[in-house]
């Protein structure tokens, strides 16, 4: 039965097709628009969204919709309901794996720290790769409330997950390293007690225990960073190391953080010819006022 779409002030109106939609129709009817372009591009968004009609159970999805979208449940000031998009986010994710070089690498071991619905380890697992989710402990379990979405999502995108809180001081031995790449998309993990922005100090700490506990020898990290948790010193001090960085976005590639161990090093030659990010300016979504990103397609 068609579920009556409920009106969601915090979410774009983009959005409401994908999130009340039948999963197959939507995915299908995108299909059918990306054939229509002979883009390289589009091509592999074809393959991909195949791949994903193999992958979900339209009647788990549907049954998530359900228990989410029922009009007692719904949290109308929560702007988490976008996720049931199965479009826009996947197709953002796309982009930063083609952006990361996951589309052509072989296989790694990789950890998404904070990973929300999911839609980027299902993404980097089509490329090959063997993908690890973490996410807050009560975002983990998929139980029956609004609040555990997330968790909801990646059952059904069969992605698994680590129960974990990243802070300022945990060891991160939890998170089972070593991991070839770690990625973080709009995780905001790098605030203390009281909510205010990580030092450049407590940068280093956590790289730090990234190199020792989580990070394979020649490990990378990619991050994009939310603006209000980050101050312009500390993100022209993270800049310094990096590979490349996009200050649109606030989104930084380390290709390894060996550099880090040094802190008044000067960037490498690598990171002061290739600042900018190879491909396109912006890959994630802009952002949307709460929690995330919303992209037009
Ligand atoms: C805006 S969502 C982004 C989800 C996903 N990375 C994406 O791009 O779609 C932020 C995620 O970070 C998680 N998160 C926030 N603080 C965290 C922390 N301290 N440790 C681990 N995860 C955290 C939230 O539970 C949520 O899943």
């Amino acid at each position: 039965m068609p579920l009556k779409i409920i009106a969601l002030p915090k979410v774009k109106e983009q959005h409401l097709t994908g999130i009340f939609g039948n999963f197959e129709e939507v995915v299908n009817a995108r299909i059918a628009e990306l054939r229509e372009s002979k883009l390289p591009s589009n091509q592999q968004r074809v393959k991909f969204f195949q791949y994903l009609l193999d992958l979900v159970d339209p009647t788990q999805y549907a049954a998530v919709q359900a228990r989410f979208l029922d009009p007692d449940v719904v949290d109308k000031k929560s702007d988490m309901l976008k996720y049931l998009d199965p479009i826009v986010w996947f197709e953002s994710k796309l982009a930063l794996a083609v952006r990361l070089g996951l589309d052509k690498a072989g296989p790694k071991r990789i950890l998404d720290l904070g990973t929300g619905p999911g839609h980027f380890p299902v993404v980097a697992a089509y490329f090959g790769h063997d993908v690890t989710g973490t996410d807050l402990p009560n975002r983990t379990t998929g139980v029956v409330e609004a609040g555990h979405l997330y968790g909801a999502l990646c059952d059904v995108f069969k992605v698994s997950r680590i129960a974990h809180k990243i802070t300022p001081t945990d060891d991160l031995k939890a998170l089972k390293g070593p991991y070839d790449l770690v990625t973080s998309i709009l995780t905001a993990f790098n605030v203390d007690a009281k909510k205010r922005p990580w030092t450049t100090e407590a940068w280093q700490d956590f790289f730090g225990r990234l190199r020792e506990n989580v990070l394979a020898p020649n490990g990378s990290l990619f991050m994009s960073l939310s603006d209000n948790k980050l101050t312009p010193a500390v993100w022209a001090r993270l800049k310094r190391n990096a590979t490349w960085a996009v200050d649109q976005n606030k989104a930084i590639y380390f290709e390894t953080l060996e550099p880090q161990r040094n802190p008044g090093a000067k960037p490498t030659t690598r990171a002061r010819s290739t600042r900018r990010a190879p491909g396109e300016e912006q890959t994630e979504p802009s952002r949307a006022p709460a929690e995330s990103g919303e992209q037009s397609r």
